[in-house]
């Protein structure tokens, strides 16, 4: 099939990969002409694993890849349009903004196209956006009728950042909403390649809501074990032991039960807030999903208050912070704990020095926005810890723990699945009271 990713971001980039490498003939779209530019080189503007390597076969080599600034001749060369900007937070609500122009967009290029065209809300948004906002705006522009003109669609994206071509390529799940046979019908074809049992067919409100139960389920489960874990620390219990014993119950599953710093990313912290807004909006509030916003606003503090409980204060020391990325093997971080971390400890006159294999761009400039200049990026984990009077790592990255055995002043880990604390007599971490 012909398929066009609206919004060449990380979602659109991964899901056009994965839609070429399975034989469709893909076109990304793009008002960023940098990113356009790039993309039709074969080198992604992101970093996600495996992703380079498929794009340089794609477009370069199969040629079946390829990036444009030409909304209205990409609708008209496709006969299915995926609509992939960002919904970010504005201020705890979703903002559209972004939504809504390429509808327009789209709306217009469908006034003038002759064939059947599907329109796929793969972006998150809260449940009623499809109908109420995409689906006006397609219609008012297009001056055609959905369902009988034009199909709908909505698609949630279930991507894990890090991992995200694999999960594109062999997705656990995929959801699909529509409101009538013929979109269903050219949808499965798109997915042709996809086992049936795979398939959850759904209205188009109730796939929305779906991704927004979803991830807040996952990160409520996420603040359950950060909680249990503080609770652990308080009362001299190993919450490993206790967390991995509740998640060896078939019905409560280990997945996302891992406590840390607190739950970040470009996902969990935008979509629960947004649920949260939807919910107070239509009085009927989450109340659970409130609380969950405001534990993991503050998780990131019991690295910190671990930090103090062993040492005495912190306030000016040198401090050495490895992992900056809100999880391993991404270079994003957008609500990363780290970086609640470093503004912390730039309050308290700390002198600090950071290190992440992928994050150190994307935290200087975030950092830079917060008017925190005072930090010093180095070039490898060993210029990192070097003087440091104490050694953060709130990110888990897999090549940290090399690094471990040869620091020699107290260090704080965030996850303990980055190494045993019991075999380091240096090593403190959340959740770990023993020491
Ligand atoms: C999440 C979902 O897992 C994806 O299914 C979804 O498509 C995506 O959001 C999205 O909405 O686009 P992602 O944000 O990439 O994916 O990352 P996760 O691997 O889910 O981790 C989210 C956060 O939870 C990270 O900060 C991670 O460190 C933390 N986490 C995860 C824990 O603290 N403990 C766990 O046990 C698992």
């Amino acid at each position: 099939m012909k398929i066009s990713f609206v919004g060449s971001g990380y979602v659109g980039q991964v899901n056009a990969a994965g839609a070429a490498h399975y034989g469709h003939e893909v076109i990304l779209v793009d008002i960023d002409p940098k990113k356009v530019d790039s993309l039709n080189k074969g080198i992604p503007t992101i970093f996600e694993k495996g992703l380079e390597g498929l794009l340089q076969e794609l477009v370069l080599k199969k040629k079946t890849l390829r990036a444009t600034l030409d909304l209205q001749q990409a609708v008209h060369a496709t006969d299915i349009s995926l609509i992939c900007v960002g919904t970010p937070d504005k201020g705890g609500m979703i903002d559209l903004s972004y939504i809504q122009q390429v509808a327009k967009g789209i709306g217009e290029a469908l006034k003038t196209k002759e064939n059947y065209h599907v329109v796929v809300v793969k972006s998150t948004v809260v449940p009623g956006t499809s109908l109420n906002t995409v689906n006006v705006l397609l219609e008012q522009y297009s001056g055609k009728k959905a369902g009988i003109d034009f199909g709908l669609c909505m698609n949630p994206e279930f991507l894990r950042e890090g991992v995200a071509v694999e999960d594109s390529i062999h997705p656990d799940s995929i959801v699909l909403g529509t409101q009538d046979e013929k979109t269903k019908k050219i949808m499965r074809e798109m997915y042709a390649w996809a086992e049936e049992s795979k398939f959850t067919y759904v209205g188009i409100t109730a796939a929305e809501a779906i991704k927004y139960a979803k991830n807040s389920f996952l990160a409520t489960k996420i603040t359950f074990a950060n909680e249990w874990a503080n609770f652990c620390d308080a009362a001299g219990i190993d919450a490993k032991e206790v967390l991995e014993a509740i998640g060896a119950d078939r019905r409560i599953s280990p997945m996302f039960l891992r406590n840390g710093p607190g739950y970040g990313g470009s996902c969990f912290p935008k979509d629960v807030n947004a649920i949260v807004h939807a919910g107070q909006v239509r009085h009927s509030p989450f109340r659970i999903l409130e609380e969950v916003v405001a534990v993991n606003h503050t998780q990131y503090l019991h690295l910190i208050d671990l930090a103090q409980e062993k040492m005495g204060s912190i306030a000016r020391r040198k401090v050495g912070i490895l992992g900056l990325s809100f999880k391993p093997e991404t270079d994003d971080t957008r609500e990363s704990p780290a970086l609640r971390i470093i503004s912390y400890l730039v309050s308290q006159g700390c002198e600090i020095k950071a290190y992440c294999p992928q994050g150190m761009e994307m935290a200087k400039e975030m950092l830079e926005e917060r008017r925190i200049t005072e930090v010093n990026y180095m070039n490898s984990a060993e210029e990192c810890i070097k003087d440091a009077e104490l050694v953060l790592i709130p990110t888990d990255w897999a090549e940290f723990k090399e690094i471990i055995p040869k620091i020699t002043v107290p260090t704080f880990i965030g996850h303990r699945s980055l190494v045993n604390p019991d075999d380091y007599a240096h090593v403190y971490a959340l959740g770990y009271p023993k020491r």
